[in-house]
């Protein structure tokens, strides 16, 4: 399983912030929103990182992640000239996935709790898996609409009139078929290549699973100024709780055994003295 963190889009809504790199580099707490995405596709084993944004950016994120060799997984790089749609991902992606299956994950989204839904979903090995969460303000998601028995209906994008209170978040698993399906939509009326297209094909075919996600797990977008800062305040208050760092990538690399013991101690004596740094020495000694 190979996995995708699309990490571009005109981030209008979050305009000055935005007007210099994409906005999942803007920090979430205590490290770049980024890294919250990356961590779920770790945690879900995937070692194989497609990071896809615009070219002012995708430098940046070079220098911040490297290739992945410090956490035992590889990053690859590629730009999307322009904000064209999220499933144009597959297309631009198309080599890295070659003839495995992929998960997409959105820059700007957050899940935070039992991953469990995401890991049942990886051991699919055929079809496409995607989530439904209940929120306050489905219109501005895609929502899904289930039967009695829980299987969905209907997916519309940003419907005036949902159907029910269901958005699917910004996490997809599917099957080698992505890249074909990618290719054989149109762009819809706002110009963009539709996520939402692509799943309609899976639904149609009979091959698509949507798992509900229960309310125990946060699911966070990060779109707003007011989203930014709930997000940050929701994550100061567990890390500060717990003492425990969510989402930090060296702490995930070496629990996930990714990465060697003599290898993490190498590369947490790489970092500058911070508080950050403190932390990984903290997790080292404790393990
Ligand atoms: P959106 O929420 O659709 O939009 P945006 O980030 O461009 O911001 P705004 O609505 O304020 O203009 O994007 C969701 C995520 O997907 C976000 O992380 C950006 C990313 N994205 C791309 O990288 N390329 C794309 O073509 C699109 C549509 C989104």
């Amino acid at each position: 399983m190979k996995g995708i963190v699309l990490a571009g889009g005109s981030g209008s809504r979050l305009y000055p912030i935005t007007k210099v790199y994409s906005k999942q580099l803007v920090v979430i707490y205590d490290k770049p929103l980024i890294y919250y995405p990356i961590s779920v596709l770790m945690l879900g084993g995937i070692k194989e990182i497609l990071i896809i944004s615009n070219k002012e950016t995708i430098p940046l994120y070079r220098q911040l992640l490297g290739d992945g060799s410090h956490l035992g997984v590889r990053f690859e790089y590629v730009v999307q000239d322009a904000p064209n749609g999220i499933a144009e991902a597959f297309i631009l992606g198309e080599n890295f996935i070659g003839s495995d299956g992929v998960t997409l994950i959105l820059g700007d989204n957050i899940f935070y709790g039992n991953l469990d839904f995401f890991y049942r979903a990886l051991q699919q090995k055929k079809g496409a898996t995607i989530f439904g969460y209940r929120v306050n303000d489905p219109e501005r998601y895609g929502v899904v609409d289930f039967d009695k028995e829980g299987n969905a209906l209907s997916i519309e994008e940003k419907p005036k009139q949902p159907k029910s209170n269901y958005a699917v978040p910004g996490l997809y698993v599917y099957d080698n078929n992505v890249v074909p399906i990618a290719k054989s939509i149109t762009p819809s009326p706002r110009g963009e290549l539709e996520i939402t297209d692509v799943n309609n094909v899976y639904l149609k075919q009979k091959k698509l699973r949507v798992e509900k996600v229960g309310r125990g797990v946060a699911w966070l977008d990060t779109g707003t100024p007011e989203a930014l800062l709930q997000a940050s305040n929701f994550f100061g208050v567990i890390e500060d709780r717990q003492g425990l760092k969510v989402a930090c990538l060296e702490e995930i690399a070496y629990l996930k055994k990714f990465i060697s013991k003599e290898s993490f101690t190498a590369l947490v004596g790489s970092l500058p003295k911070s508080m950050y740094r403190e932390y990984l020495e903290k997790i080292f000694q404790e393990d």
